[in-house]
């Protein structure tokens, strides 16, 4: 049996961000799990403008090529982890972007969050995007990672977790792939 396709989503798109190095940790450490296919989606090479499509998401009438191919990928995924920071108090809005754009290619598909921040570790982020993974039809898992001052577990462009987060991360796995086995029958 193929394995499940797990998208890792670099929800930041500003020069300098930390979400690149964050989400290449979350990749290194899925991938050495084993149990998955991986695609790495960074929203900056992705370069969606801001939502631009004449219909309802849920009509699936994508006019633009790149709607399109973000469809087809998502499509394809069947589970997911969004690494994204905390902006005044909310969510990154590049996620909240590539989010809107679609709607029946997330439903019924389970999602892990990790987020960063000053003393918060992201859970304003954490807690903002909730409801809209939920008006999506997306399964959140229970495990979720915070980072406070990320910038602090930096080396050489390189992210170290502590054990915590390491640990909570591998729980996170675990749950994506009993998750997807319950849920890809409701598909
Ligand atoms: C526009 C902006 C707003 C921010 N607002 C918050 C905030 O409300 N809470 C917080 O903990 N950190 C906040 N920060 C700090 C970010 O968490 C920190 O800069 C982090 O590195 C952002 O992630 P990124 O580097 O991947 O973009 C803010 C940063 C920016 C650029």
């Amino acid at each position: 049996m193929a394995k499940p396709k797990l998208m890792i989503v670099v929800g930041s798109v500003r020069e300098g961000r930390i979400a690149e190095p964050i989400a290449n940790w979350v990749r290194d450490a899925a991938t050495a799990d084993g149990r998955f296919g991986i695609d790495l989606v960074d929203l900056k090479e992705l370069a969606l403008p801001m939502m631009a499509e004449p219909n309802h998401p849920r009509a699936r009438k994508y006019t633009k090529q790149h709607t399109i191919e973000w469809s087809q990928r998502v499509e394809a995924a069947d589970a997911f982890i969004f690494a994204f920071p905390e902006y005044n108090h909310s969510y990154s809005p590049a996620i909240k972007n590539a989010l809107d754009y679609l709607a029946l290619e997330w439903d019924r598909k389970p999602v892990g969050f990790v987020n960063w921040g000053g003393n918060s570790g992201g859970t304003r982020a954490q807690a903002a995007l909730k409801p809209v993974v939920a008006a999506l039809g997306m399964v959140l898992t229970h495990g979720l990672i915070e980072i406070n001052f990320p910038g602090t577990h930096l080396a050489d462009g390189v992210f170290t977790p502590n054990e915590q987060q390491a640990n909570v991360l591998q729980l996170m796995l675990d749950e994506l792939v009993t998750l997807d086995e319950t849920l890809s029958p409701l598909r």
